[in-house]
């Protein structure tokens, strides 16, 4: 059956293969963006086209009124440097935006929210990794806060007004599209230097640790947790899942493997490590596995041979 879905930020990265995916199982896809930082470029051929602001009243009367049954919310404020510089605009476009959607959600008859949420970002770094969703919620930045605060906003609306809800918790995610400002940027940098013949630079030491998911497995996870029966809402992490691989790879790894995949052995240099940066992270994702039906699939070698291919092309 086709299904109505308004997908916020699928000009983006994650959300225009997001969008992708819905298309391929026969949704219907309208796409909202104020193409900030995504691009016009980026959305697939059979996509319905809204260019407006989330926090705007044409987002919320487009929602009060379009007929759809989901709402897809990938639109942000994703870097999280500038929430640090900036935590005003990051909690106006972060949850502002989010708030705006869901009121027009609610006037709509929205049935469920998939909200893109970060598990790099809301445990901190209180517990080792892999991280399981029950692991203590200790964001370091106000883009962290604002993740962690819609999905409490979400998880409210379930109680208040019985929407179904799912936040997704992604890792690091990777893959054709990416930008350099997002949580997976350091594959973009990586990937442009190398192409570009330019030396790399590794903050500290390089033995920090990311989990890297490739993008298209990620918009398989957002069809699952819209397609699955979901567990009562009984607390924040019944409706949360980690969307990772649990794999910890060093960013010193990361440019072995990409200079591999590129056929060429970049100069690497050293700078001072970057302030505020986690020194490990990975997420268990066992739960999307056994509630969403849902397992990473993409190897890391051929994920970055993919995407250094389509960033050479770009
Ligand atoms: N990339 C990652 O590794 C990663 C990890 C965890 C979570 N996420 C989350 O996934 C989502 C997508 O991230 P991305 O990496 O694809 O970033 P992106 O910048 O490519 O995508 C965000 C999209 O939202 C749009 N947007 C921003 N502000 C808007 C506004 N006020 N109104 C309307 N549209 C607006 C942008 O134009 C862009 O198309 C974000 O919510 C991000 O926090 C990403």
């Amino acid at each position: 059956m086709t299904r109505r879905v308004l997908l916020s930020g699928g000009a983006g990265f994650v959300g225009s293969h997001v969008a992708e995916a819905y298309l391929a199982a026969g949704d219907e896809v309208t796409v909202l963006d104020d193409l900030s930082t995504g691009r016009r470029e980026n959305l697939p051929r059979g996509v319905r086209f809204v260019h407006a602001d989330i926090r705007s009243a044409e987002a919320r009367d487009l929602l009060a009124q379009g007929r759809f049954e989901l709402l897809n919310h990938h639109a942000a404020q994703m870097d999280v440097r500038r929430s640090v510089a900036d935590p005003l605009f990051d909690l106006d476009v972060n949850l502002r935006g989010l708030l705006n959607l869901l009121e027009g959600a609610r006037a709509g008859g929205v049935r469920r929210v998939v909200f893109a949420s970060s598990g790099g970002v809301v445990y901190g770094d209180a517990t080792a990794p892999p991280c399981r969703e029950g692991a203590a919620k200790l964001p370091i930045s106000p883009y962290g806060v604002a993740k962690l605060a819609s999905e409490h906003y979400l998880m409210a609306y379930s109680r208040l007004y019985g929407l179904d809800v799912a936040s997704l918790r992604y890792s690091n995610v990777y893959g054709p599209r990416q930008n350099a400002e997002g949580e997976a940027g350091v594959v973009a940098i990586f990937s442009r230097k190398m192409l570009a013949g330019e030396p790399l630079t590794i903050f500290g030491d390089g033995e920090q640790t990311r989990d890297m998911v490739y993008v298209k497995d990620v918009a398989a996870a957002n069809l699952a947790a819209s397609d699955r029966p979901l567990p009562p809402p009984e607390g924040l992490d019944t409706r949360a899942w980690n969307i990772g691989t649990g794999v910890e790879t060093s960013v010193k790894r990361l440019a072995e493997l990409l200079a591999a995949a590129a056929g060429r052995r970049p100069a690497i240099r050293y700078a001072p490590e970057r302030p505020g940066e986690l020194r490990r992270s990975a997420l268990a994702v066992e739960k999307a596995g056994h509630e969403l039906g849902w397992a990473p699939r993409t190897g890391l070698a051929d994920g970055l041979g993919v995407t250094l291919r389509s960033l050479a092309e770009d």
